[in-house]
């Protein structure tokens, strides 16, 4: 019998000292694949704006993006713990817009739990959302919806100043009720120390092995998305090596008349045929 992962599971890993398993998906055949292989969680992240439909960040995606892609994850993923990511602007207006939208993601979307960008400054957003009986999972560090701000993707937490912010942040995101955090592009010693100062579980991307956790876009993992690599990432296949050949494959038989072979192609009773002619 398939049994769910949830909220409370991932508080279980960490007192039990057990890694978090999390990675992306946008569409059901990913989903069911990576859910059938055992991840404990699954992500349906803004990240999909750029590896998935193009854009060059992600603050082009919309909730109607996540909370279409959410549906198709959640009819593929049976035992994952499905979390919809508030894109830019989402939950950044009032607390009325981010509550509605957060729903949405539930509802609609089927997730079981909303992901956010941010520090001090969406405390109150994380506590109205848990109020709505939502799970909250935090993000801190390289929050990709700050690019603007940062200038580009770069890593965080290295000065004092922003180490220390980033410390707070993620204690004021526990008070607040966050049941998780990712903490993405940061030295792997501040996240050993936040991971050391919460007491729920740090999700780590580019933010070393102290996490409770580790979390990867899965078309970087499995090396479809060559645009660009972060140093983080570790490539566990290369599938644009195989689609890339495969597909050139496919063009050389269809134009050498190798296929359709004759196991993928239907006859018919040849009465009937000469009757055709
Ligand atoms: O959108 C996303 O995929 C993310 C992960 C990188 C954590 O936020």
């Amino acid at each position: 019998m398939n049994k769910r992962f949830t909220v409370t599971s991932f508080l279980e890993a960490k007192k039990k000292n057990e890694k978090i398993t999390m990675l992306t998906a946008y569409d059901y055949s990913t989903a069911k694949l990576i859910d059938e292989a055992g991840i404990e969680s699954i992500l349906v992240g803004d990240s999909l704006g750029m590896v998935v439909l193009g854009y060059e960040s992600t603050l082009e995606v919309t909730v109607e993006d996540i909370i279409h892609h959410c549906k198709a994850v959640a009819r593929g993923a049976k035992n994952a713990l499905i979390v919809g990511d508030m894109p830019f602007l989402s939950y950044h207006i009032n607390i009325e817009e981010t509550v509605r939208n957060a729903g949405r993601i539930i509802q609609e979307g089927k997730a079981h739990a909303i992901k956010l960008e941010g520090g001090v400054e969406v405390v109150d957003k994380v506590k109205a959302i848990t109020n709505a009986q939502i799970p909250v999972m935090g993000h801190l560090g390289l929050t990709p919806q700050s690019i603007n701000i940062f200038g580009g993707f770069k890593v965080q937490g290295k000065s004092e100043e922003q180490a220390k912010k980033i410390i707070n942040d993620a204690i004021e995101l526990e008070k607040a009720g966050a049941f998780a955090i990712v903490l993405e592009g940061i030295p792997a010693k501040l996240a050993q120390i936040i991971t050391e100062k919460i007491t729920i579980p740090t999700i780590g991307i580019g933010a070393g092995t102290g996490c409770d956790g580790q979390v990867l876009v899965t078309n970087d993992m499995l090396g479809m998305f060559s645009d660009f690599t972060p140093k983080f990432v570790k490539k566990y296949a290369n599938l644009k090596e195989t689609i890339v050949s495969a597909t050139k494959e496919y063009i050389r038989e269809v134009k050498v008349i190798e296929f359709p072979a004759k196991e993928h192609t239907f006859s018919m009773n040849e009465d009937i045929l000469k009757k055709l002619y």
